[in-house]
Protein backbone atom coordinates (compact mmCIF):
# COMPACT_ATOMS: atom_id res chain seq x y z
CA UNK A 1 0.00 0.00 0.00
CA UNK A 2 0.88 3.56 -0.38
CA UNK A 3 0.03 5.65 2.24
CA UNK A 4 0.08 9.93 2.55
CA UNK A 5 0.92 10.99 6.39
CA UNK A 6 -0.53 14.07 6.60
CA UNK A 7 1.59 16.19 9.91
CA UNK A 8 4.62 17.05 11.05
CA UNK A 9 4.50 16.66 14.60
CA UNK A 10 5.42 14.03 17.30
CA UNK A 11 2.29 12.58 16.87
CA UNK A 12 2.77 12.32 13.14
CA UNK A 13 6.62 10.66 13.61
CA UNK A 14 5.00 8.58 16.33
CA UNK A 15 2.29 7.36 13.68
CA UNK A 16 4.69 6.79 10.31
CA UNK A 17 6.95 4.79 13.14
CA UNK A 18 4.68 2.93 13.36
CA UNK A 19 2.92 2.56 9.99
CA UNK A 20 6.33 1.93 8.60
CA UNK A 21 6.57 -1.48 10.68
CA UNK A 22 3.60 -2.47 8.44
CA UNK A 23 3.91 -5.56 6.41
CA UNK A 24 1.06 -4.05 3.90
CA UNK A 25 2.98 -0.74 3.68
CA UNK A 26 4.98 0.09 -0.10
CA UNK A 27 5.71 3.34 0.40
CA UNK A 28 5.55 6.41 3.02
CA UNK A 29 5.42 9.57 2.25
CA UNK A 30 5.24 12.41 4.93
CA UNK A 31 3.74 16.20 4.12
CA UNK A 32 5.26 18.03 5.35
CA UNK A 33 7.03 15.83 7.89
CA UNK A 34 9.96 16.57 9.93
CA UNK A 35 13.47 15.64 9.89
CA UNK A 36 12.97 12.81 12.46
CA UNK A 37 10.05 11.25 10.04
CA UNK A 38 12.53 12.15 6.71
CA UNK A 39 15.02 9.52 8.14
CA UNK A 40 12.34 6.83 8.20
CA UNK A 41 10.49 7.79 4.73
CA UNK A 42 9.67 10.22 1.69
CA UNK A 43 8.37 13.77 2.89
CA UNK A 44 7.32 16.69 0.44
CA UNK A 45 7.41 20.34 1.39
CA UNK A 46 3.41 20.56 1.45
CA UNK A 47 1.48 21.86 4.24
CA UNK A 48 -1.41 20.54 6.07
CA UNK A 49 -3.55 23.17 5.15
CA UNK A 50 -2.43 23.37 1.53
CA UNK A 51 -5.48 20.95 0.59
CA UNK A 52 -5.32 21.33 -2.97
CA UNK A 53 -1.79 20.45 -3.14
CA UNK A 54 -2.46 17.23 -0.84
CA UNK A 55 -5.18 16.12 -3.09
CA UNK A 56 -2.85 16.22 -5.91
CA UNK A 57 -0.03 14.99 -4.12
CA UNK A 58 -1.82 11.25 -3.20
CA UNK A 59 -3.20 11.13 -6.70
CA UNK A 60 0.84 11.57 -7.76
CA UNK A 61 2.12 8.61 -5.21
CA UNK A 62 -1.81 6.68 -6.52
CA UNK A 63 -2.31 6.75 -2.35
CA UNK A 64 -4.50 3.76 -1.21
CA UNK A 65 -4.65 6.01 1.95
CA UNK A 66 -4.11 8.97 2.98
CA UNK A 67 -3.77 9.43 7.27
CA UNK A 68 -4.44 13.11 8.19
CA UNK A 69 -2.48 13.89 11.49
CA UNK A 70 -3.46 17.28 12.67
CA UNK A 71 -6.64 19.32 13.40
CA UNK A 72 -5.92 22.12 11.28
CA UNK A 73 -6.18 19.64 7.95
CA UNK A 74 -9.33 18.43 9.15
CA UNK A 75 -10.65 22.17 9.60
CA UNK A 76 -9.44 23.20 6.30
CA UNK A 77 -11.42 20.26 4.60
CA UNK A 78 -9.20 17.55 3.88
CA UNK A 79 -11.49 14.88 4.09
CA UNK A 80 -13.76 16.35 1.78
CA UNK A 81 -11.79 17.06 -0.81
CA UNK A 82 -10.41 13.29 -0.79
CA UNK A 83 -13.78 11.72 -0.39
CA UNK A 84 -14.16 14.13 -3.65
CA UNK A 85 -11.46 12.73 -5.63
CA UNK A 86 -12.00 9.38 -4.52
CA UNK A 87 -9.44 8.85 -2.38
CA UNK A 88 -9.30 6.73 0.99
CA UNK A 89 -9.04 8.97 3.73
CA UNK A 90 -8.35 8.49 7.51
CA UNK A 91 -10.01 11.54 9.25
CA UNK A 92 -13.34 13.36 9.46
CA UNK A 93 -14.69 15.80 7.19
CA UNK A 94 -15.06 19.01 8.46
CA UNK A 95 -18.18 18.90 9.77
CA UNK A 96 -17.94 16.13 12.02
CA UNK A 97 -14.76 17.89 12.56
CA UNK A 98 -16.67 20.82 14.29
CA UNK A 99 -16.28 18.35 17.59
CA UNK A 100 -12.80 20.01 17.87
CA UNK A 101 -12.53 22.92 15.77
CA UNK A 102 -15.70 24.43 17.82
CA UNK A 103 -15.80 24.39 21.09
CA UNK A 104 -19.41 25.86 21.31
CA UNK A 105 -20.38 23.56 18.58
CA UNK A 106 -19.56 21.02 20.80
CA UNK A 107 -20.85 22.27 23.66
CA UNK A 108 -24.10 22.58 22.23
CA UNK A 109 -24.00 18.96 20.49
CA UNK A 110 -23.57 17.96 24.02
CA UNK A 111 -26.69 19.25 25.27
CA UNK A 112 -28.49 17.50 22.32
CA UNK A 113 -27.20 14.59 22.71
CA UNK A 114 -27.33 14.02 26.64
CA UNK A 115 -23.31 13.22 27.23
CA UNK A 116 -22.31 14.74 30.53
CA UNK A 117 -20.46 17.80 30.50
CA UNK A 118 -19.61 21.13 32.90
CA UNK A 119 -21.95 23.92 32.64
CA UNK A 120 -21.17 26.70 30.22
CA UNK A 121 -21.47 30.17 28.56
CA UNK A 122 -20.99 30.69 24.66
CA UNK A 123 -20.55 34.77 24.86
CA UNK A 124 -19.33 36.94 21.72
CA UNK A 125 -18.44 39.97 23.24
CA UNK A 126 -16.08 40.64 26.33
CA UNK A 127 -18.70 42.43 28.47
CA UNK A 128 -21.32 39.21 28.26
CA UNK A 129 -18.18 36.99 28.84
CA UNK A 130 -17.30 38.74 32.28
CA UNK A 131 -20.77 38.77 32.98
CA UNK A 132 -21.03 35.42 32.61
CA UNK A 133 -18.13 34.58 35.19
CA UNK A 134 -20.94 35.24 37.43
CA UNK A 135 -22.58 32.34 37.16
CA UNK A 136 -18.92 30.27 37.97
CA UNK A 137 -17.05 29.57 40.78
CA UNK A 138 -13.88 29.92 40.96
CA UNK A 139 -10.94 28.48 39.32
CA UNK A 140 -12.95 30.28 35.98
CA UNK A 141 -11.92 28.38 32.43
CA UNK A 142 -11.87 30.76 29.53
CA UNK A 143 -11.64 29.10 26.13
CA UNK A 144 -11.24 30.27 22.74
CA UNK A 145 -13.94 28.81 20.75
CA UNK A 146 -11.52 27.33 17.77
CA UNK A 147 -8.61 26.16 16.93
CA UNK A 148 -5.56 27.20 18.70
CA UNK A 149 -2.87 24.75 18.85
CA UNK A 150 -3.59 23.78 22.61
CA UNK A 151 -2.69 27.14 23.73
CA UNK A 152 -6.53 28.14 23.52
CA UNK A 153 -7.50 27.35 27.19
CA UNK A 154 -6.94 29.82 30.95
CA UNK A 155 -7.46 28.45 34.11
CA UNK A 156 -7.97 31.63 35.61
CA UNK A 157 -7.55 31.86 39.82
CA UNK A 158 -9.98 34.74 40.44
CA UNK A 159 -12.35 37.35 38.71
CA UNK A 160 -9.52 39.96 37.70
CA UNK A 161 -7.41 37.19 35.74
CA UNK A 162 -10.71 35.73 34.11
CA UNK A 163 -11.44 39.21 32.90
CA UNK A 164 -7.64 39.81 31.90
CA UNK A 165 -7.87 36.32 29.75
CA UNK A 166 -11.51 37.55 27.97
CA UNK A 167 -10.10 40.28 27.49
CA UNK A 168 -6.61 39.12 25.88
CA UNK A 169 -9.27 36.81 23.91
CA UNK A 170 -11.48 39.58 22.29
CA UNK A 171 -7.84 41.60 22.27
CA UNK A 172 -6.49 39.15 19.72
CA UNK A 173 -4.75 36.92 22.34
CA UNK A 174 -5.67 34.05 20.80
CA UNK A 175 -6.46 34.46 17.06
CA UNK A 176 -9.14 34.00 15.03
CA UNK A 177 -10.22 30.88 17.94
CA UNK A 178 -10.82 33.64 20.16
CA UNK A 179 -13.28 35.51 18.28
CA UNK A 180 -15.56 34.00 20.32
CA UNK A 181 -15.64 32.53 23.89
CA UNK A 182 -16.68 29.69 26.11
CA UNK A 183 -17.18 30.09 29.93
CA UNK A 184 -16.91 26.65 31.67
CA UNK A 185 -17.49 24.77 34.80
CA UNK A 186 -14.21 23.92 36.20
CA UNK A 187 -14.53 20.23 36.90
CA UNK A 188 -12.78 18.31 39.64
CA UNK A 189 -11.72 15.29 39.42
CA UNK A 190 -8.67 13.35 37.41
CA UNK A 191 -8.18 13.86 33.56
CA UNK A 192 -7.69 11.36 31.26
CA UNK A 193 -7.52 10.89 27.49
CA UNK A 194 -9.81 8.24 26.01
CA UNK A 195 -9.32 6.91 21.85
CA UNK A 196 -12.19 5.63 19.84
CA UNK A 197 -12.06 4.84 16.03
CA UNK A 198 -14.89 4.82 13.49
CA UNK A 199 -16.10 4.29 9.81
CA UNK A 200 -18.84 6.39 10.21
CA UNK A 201 -21.04 3.20 11.20
CA UNK A 202 -19.10 0.70 13.50
CA UNK A 203 -16.74 2.06 16.83
CA UNK A 204 -14.24 0.70 18.74
CA UNK A 205 -12.64 1.45 21.88
CA UNK A 206 -8.74 2.51 20.53
CA UNK A 207 -6.54 3.04 24.01
CA UNK A 208 -6.50 5.52 26.64
CA UNK A 209 -3.45 7.54 28.17
CA UNK A 210 -2.93 10.57 30.81
CA UNK A 211 -1.50 13.82 29.72
CA UNK A 212 0.04 16.28 31.78
CA UNK A 213 -1.18 19.28 30.57
CA UNK A 214 0.48 22.37 32.59
CA UNK A 215 4.28 23.59 31.52
CA UNK A 216 5.54 22.70 35.17
CA UNK A 217 6.18 20.07 37.45
CA UNK A 218 3.51 19.56 40.07
CA UNK A 219 1.39 20.67 37.37
CA UNK A 220 1.45 24.25 38.34
CA UNK A 221 2.12 27.35 34.87
CA UNK A 222 0.38 27.73 32.38
CA UNK A 223 -1.60 25.03 30.19
CA UNK A 224 0.42 23.66 27.26
CA UNK A 225 -0.39 21.45 24.48
CA UNK A 226 0.67 18.50 26.44
CA UNK A 227 4.18 17.80 28.63
CA UNK A 228 3.94 14.19 28.80
CA UNK A 229 1.88 11.08 29.16
CA UNK A 230 1.91 7.80 29.87
CA UNK A 231 -0.16 4.51 29.00
CA UNK A 232 -1.71 2.54 30.70
CA UNK A 233 -3.10 5.06 33.43
CA UNK A 234 -4.80 3.79 36.40
CA UNK A 235 -7.53 6.69 36.34
CA UNK A 236 -9.31 4.19 33.25
CA UNK A 237 -10.56 1.78 35.47
CA UNK A 238 -13.10 -1.22 33.36
CA UNK A 239 -15.89 0.98 35.15
CA UNK A 240 -14.73 4.54 33.82
CA UNK A 241 -13.98 3.16 30.39
CA UNK A 242 -16.83 1.55 30.44
CA UNK A 243 -18.97 4.23 31.57
CA UNK A 244 -17.10 6.84 29.18
CA UNK A 245 -18.14 4.21 26.00
CA UNK A 246 -21.63 4.40 26.70
CA UNK A 247 -21.96 8.00 27.91
CA UNK A 248 -19.50 9.68 25.71
CA UNK A 249 -18.09 7.51 22.61
CA UNK A 250 -21.28 5.97 21.40
CA UNK A 251 -23.81 8.85 21.87
CA UNK A 252 -21.39 11.00 20.56
CA UNK A 253 -20.70 8.84 16.90
CA UNK A 254 -24.68 8.18 16.84
CA UNK A 255 -25.39 11.69 17.61
CA UNK A 256 -23.20 13.21 14.97
CA UNK A 257 -24.21 10.78 12.19
CA UNK A 258 -27.50 11.81 12.95
CA UNK A 259 -26.94 15.43 12.10
CA UNK A 260 -25.57 14.28 8.62
CA UNK A 261 -21.88 14.07 9.94
CA UNK A 262 -20.89 10.59 10.09
CA UNK A 263 -17.49 10.54 11.46
CA UNK A 264 -14.42 8.60 10.09
CA UNK A 265 -10.95 8.93 12.08
CA UNK A 266 -9.91 8.69 15.63
CA UNK A 267 -12.21 10.72 18.13
CA UNK A 268 -10.20 11.60 21.24
CA UNK A 269 -12.10 11.93 24.30
CA UNK A 270 -10.61 14.03 26.86
CA UNK A 271 -12.56 13.82 30.39
CA UNK A 272 -12.66 14.41 34.32
CA UNK A 273 -13.09 11.33 36.01
CA UNK A 274 -15.66 12.88 38.64
CA UNK A 275 -17.68 11.44 41.61
CA UNK A 276 -20.44 11.32 39.54
CA UNK A 277 -18.37 9.09 36.56
CA UNK A 278 -16.84 10.67 33.45
CA UNK A 279 -17.31 13.98 32.09
CA UNK A 280 -16.56 15.37 28.59
CA UNK A 281 -14.25 18.28 29.18
CA UNK A 282 -13.47 18.35 25.42
CA UNK A 283 -13.61 16.00 21.95
CA UNK A 284 -10.48 16.52 19.60
CA UNK A 285 -11.04 14.99 16.10
CA UNK A 286 -7.14 13.30 15.99
CA UNK A 287 -4.98 11.17 18.14
CA UNK A 288 -3.53 13.36 21.36
CA UNK A 289 0.01 14.34 20.88
CA UNK A 290 1.71 13.15 22.74
CA UNK A 291 -0.65 10.54 23.96
CA UNK A 292 -0.75 9.31 20.22
CA UNK A 293 3.28 8.58 21.04
CA UNK A 294 2.98 5.96 23.84
CA UNK A 295 -0.19 4.25 22.53
CA UNK A 296 2.00 3.52 19.23
CA UNK A 297 4.63 2.08 21.55
CA UNK A 298 1.86 -0.23 23.12
CA UNK A 299 -0.24 -1.39 19.87
CA UNK A 300 0.96 -4.94 18.90
CA UNK A 301 -1.51 -5.15 16.22
CA UNK A 302 -0.53 -3.56 12.54
CA UNK A 303 -1.98 -0.58 12.95
CA UNK A 304 -2.43 -0.07 9.01
CA UNK A 305 -5.64 -2.38 8.87
CA UNK A 306 -7.47 0.16 11.46
CA UNK A 307 -6.86 3.01 9.38
CA UNK A 308 -8.16 1.19 6.38
CA UNK A 309 -11.13 -0.42 7.91
CA UNK A 310 -12.18 3.12 8.92
CA UNK A 311 -11.65 4.89 5.88
CA UNK A 312 -13.44 2.14 3.73
CA UNK A 313 -16.77 1.25 5.68
CA UNK A 314 -14.91 -2.00 7.24
CA UNK A 315 -14.44 -1.61 10.64
CA UNK A 316 -16.97 -4.28 11.76
CA UNK A 317 -14.77 -6.89 10.15
CA UNK A 318 -11.53 -6.13 12.32
CA UNK A 319 -11.34 -7.74 15.94
CA UNK A 320 -10.36 -5.67 18.75
CA UNK A 321 -6.54 -4.00 18.61
CA UNK A 322 -4.09 -6.01 20.71
CA UNK A 323 -1.72 -3.96 23.01
CA UNK A 324 1.66 -5.07 24.31
CA UNK A 325 1.73 -5.58 27.87
CA UNK A 326 4.21 -3.20 28.85
CA UNK A 327 3.89 0.98 30.61
CA UNK A 328 4.48 3.18 28.05
CA UNK A 329 5.93 6.90 29.28
CA UNK A 330 6.73 9.50 27.09
CA UNK A 331 8.67 12.99 28.56
CA UNK A 332 8.02 16.66 25.64
CA UNK A 333 11.22 18.62 25.66
CA UNK A 334 10.38 22.54 24.82
CA UNK A 335 11.90 25.39 24.04
CA UNK A 336 12.14 27.18 27.05
CA UNK A 337 9.15 29.73 27.15
CA UNK A 338 6.73 27.96 25.63
CA UNK A 339 3.63 28.15 25.66
CA UNK A 340 4.73 31.80 25.64
CA UNK A 341 7.05 33.38 23.32
CA UNK A 342 10.17 31.53 22.64
CA UNK A 343 12.74 31.46 20.46
CA UNK A 344 13.40 29.06 17.48
CA UNK A 345 16.45 28.04 16.37
CA UNK A 346 18.99 26.44 18.74
CA UNK A 347 20.14 23.27 17.86
CA UNK A 348 19.23 20.21 19.87
CA UNK A 349 22.22 17.58 19.94
CA UNK A 350 23.24 14.17 20.72
CA UNK A 351 20.18 12.65 18.76
CA UNK A 352 22.43 10.19 17.03
CA UNK A 353 23.39 7.98 20.46
CA UNK A 354 21.46 4.87 21.64
CA UNK A 355 19.11 5.84 23.93
CA UNK A 356 19.53 2.03 25.08
CA UNK A 357 16.57 -0.43 24.36
CA UNK A 358 12.74 0.20 24.74
CA UNK A 359 13.76 3.87 23.89
CA UNK A 360 12.65 5.93 21.10
CA UNK A 361 12.72 9.45 20.27
CA UNK A 362 10.21 11.11 18.12
CA UNK A 363 10.58 14.56 16.85
CA UNK A 364 8.10 17.28 16.98
CA UNK A 365 8.78 20.73 16.31
CA UNK A 366 12.07 20.70 14.45
CA UNK A 367 13.89 21.48 11.54
CA UNK A 368 17.14 20.66 9.38
CA UNK A 369 19.78 22.93 9.89
CA UNK A 370 23.14 23.13 8.23
CA UNK A 371 25.59 19.55 8.36
CA UNK A 372 22.69 17.56 9.87
CA UNK A 373 22.23 19.70 12.44
CA UNK A 374 18.38 19.48 14.21
CA UNK A 375 17.19 22.78 15.16
CA UNK A 376 14.24 23.19 18.00
CA UNK A 377 10.92 25.31 16.91
CA UNK A 378 9.47 27.64 19.29
CA UNK A 379 7.27 24.87 20.95
CA UNK A 380 7.74 21.79 21.77
CA UNK A 381 10.65 20.17 19.68
CA UNK A 382 10.99 15.94 21.03
CA UNK A 383 9.23 13.23 22.52
CA UNK A 384 11.63 11.11 24.32
CA UNK A 385 9.44 7.74 25.04
CA UNK A 386 10.30 4.29 26.67
CA UNK A 387 8.38 1.09 27.53
CA UNK A 388 9.24 -1.17 30.36
CA UNK A 389 7.83 -3.81 32.89
CA UNK A 390 6.45 -0.89 34.67
CA UNK A 391 5.68 2.69 34.76
CA UNK A 392 8.62 3.13 37.10
CA UNK A 393 11.21 1.19 34.80
CA UNK A 394 9.86 3.46 31.77
CA UNK A 395 10.29 6.41 33.84
CA UNK A 396 13.49 5.81 34.41
CA UNK A 397 14.53 4.97 30.82
CA UNK A 398 12.84 8.01 29.26
CA UNK A 399 14.29 10.03 31.84
CA UNK A 400 17.78 8.43 31.22
CA UNK A 401 17.48 9.11 28.02
CA UNK A 402 16.36 12.36 28.20
CA UNK A 403 19.73 13.20 30.21
CA UNK A 404 21.89 12.37 27.12
CA UNK A 405 20.33 14.61 24.36
CA UNK A 406 22.75 18.15 25.22
CA UNK A 407 20.06 21.11 24.39
CA UNK A 408 20.34 23.97 26.71
CA UNK A 409 17.76 25.69 25.68
CA UNK A 410 15.11 23.41 26.15
CA UNK A 411 13.51 22.27 29.50
CA UNK A 412 11.27 19.12 30.63
CA UNK A 413 8.78 18.17 33.43
CA UNK A 414 10.72 15.80 36.05
CA UNK A 415 7.50 14.17 36.98
CA UNK A 416 5.71 12.77 33.83
CA UNK A 417 3.47 9.61 35.43
CA UNK A 418 3.19 10.97 39.70
CA UNK A 419 -0.81 10.48 39.59
CA UNK A 420 0.07 7.01 38.88
CA UNK A 421 2.94 6.27 41.20
CA UNK A 422 1.90 8.34 43.99
CA UNK A 423 -1.49 5.74 44.23
N1 LIG B 1 -2.35 16.32 24.47
C1 LIG B 1 -3.59 16.96 24.27
C2 LIG B 1 -3.95 17.20 22.87
O1 LIG B 1 -3.42 16.57 21.97
O2 LIG B 1 -4.80 18.04 22.60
Amino acid sequence: MNILLVGSGGREHALAWKIKQSPLLTRLVCAPGNPGMAAIAEVREVRATEVARLVMLAQEIAADLVVIGPEVAIEAGLADALEAAGVPCFGPTAAAGRLESSKAFTKAFADRHHLPTGAYRICDDAASAKAALAHFHPPYVVKADGLAAGKGVVIAPDRPAAEAAIDDAFGGGFGPAGARVVIEEFLEGEIGSLFAISDGKTSMLFGWAQDHKRAFDGDEGPNTGGMGTYSPAPVFTLDLVEQTRTRLVEPAFKGIAAEGAPYRGVLFVELMATRHGPKLVEFNARFGDPECQVLMLRLESDLVPYLMACATGRLHEMPKPKWRDVDAVCVVLATQGYPGPAEAGSEIRGLDRDFGPEVVVFQAGTSAGPDGAVLAGAGRALNVCATGEDLGEARERAYGAVALIDWPEGFHRTDIGWRALAR
